[in-house]
């Protein structure tokens, strides 16, 4: 049989800076200001507070994407910066996956913090990140990061199979069982987990 029929797609390689949590030359750059984030946090009147006083970025994604089809792998490169809406941490929204039934990987970079999951039904966990910390998001959990550092970005590279997709589903009407508080100048996870 031959090859010549096939319709290769071309390899590519990316530029990624490590230490500042950023890709060069990303096709992709979607940037998350305090006013993207209403309904996300526990203290609203904190996050308006916020907003008023200069809007400040939460969140980068760096990508370069490639076909949204099986066989593909979606890759991305997050920085989540360091920050509280009152006593909560700055934290991503959080998705699922359109097609729910797959996982993703982050690789954490640089930083600390958490990774919130859920399910549908409620359960929640959280795993902590560092840098050198893998953290492996099975199908069907709902994700979301959160960054407990004092000054410094929480930076992962993700990967998640080509046709997955993003679903915010019940997250921006329920949110997540879990939340991740300062109180009295310590990191405190706050909620159910089961
Ligand atoms: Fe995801």
């Amino acid at each position: 049989m031959s090859d010549s029929v096939k319709n290769y797609f071309p390899p590519f390689s990316v530029s990624i800076d490590l230490e500042s949590g950023v890709m060069r030359n990303p096709k992709n750059h979607v940037v998350r200001h305090a006013s993207d984030m209403r309904g996300h946090y526990a203290d609203a009147a904190a996050l308006d507070k916020l907003i008023k006083a200069g809007d400040p970025v939460h969140y980068e994604v760096f990508e370069v994407p490639v076909p949204e089809q099986q066989g593909h792998l979606m890759y991305c490169i997050s920085k989540l910066l360091p920050g509280r809406v009152g006593q909560e941490f700055f934290m991503t929204k959080g998705h699922y996956h359109s097609v729910a039934n797959t996982a993703e990987i982050y690789l954490c970079l640089r930083g600390e913090g958490y990774m919130i999951m859920k399910t549908p039904e409620g359960k929640a966990t959280a795993e902590k990140m560092y840098r050198g910390q893998m953290v492996y998001v099975p199908p069907f959990w709902a994700h979301r990061s959160v960054n407990t550092g004092a000054s410094e970005p929480l930076v992962s590279f993700c990967v998640y199979p080509g046709e997955a997709g993003q679903n915010y589903g019940d997250i921006e009407t329920e949110g997540f069982p879990l939340r991740v508080f300062e109180r009295n100048g310590k990191i405190v996870l706050e909620g159910k987990q089961s």
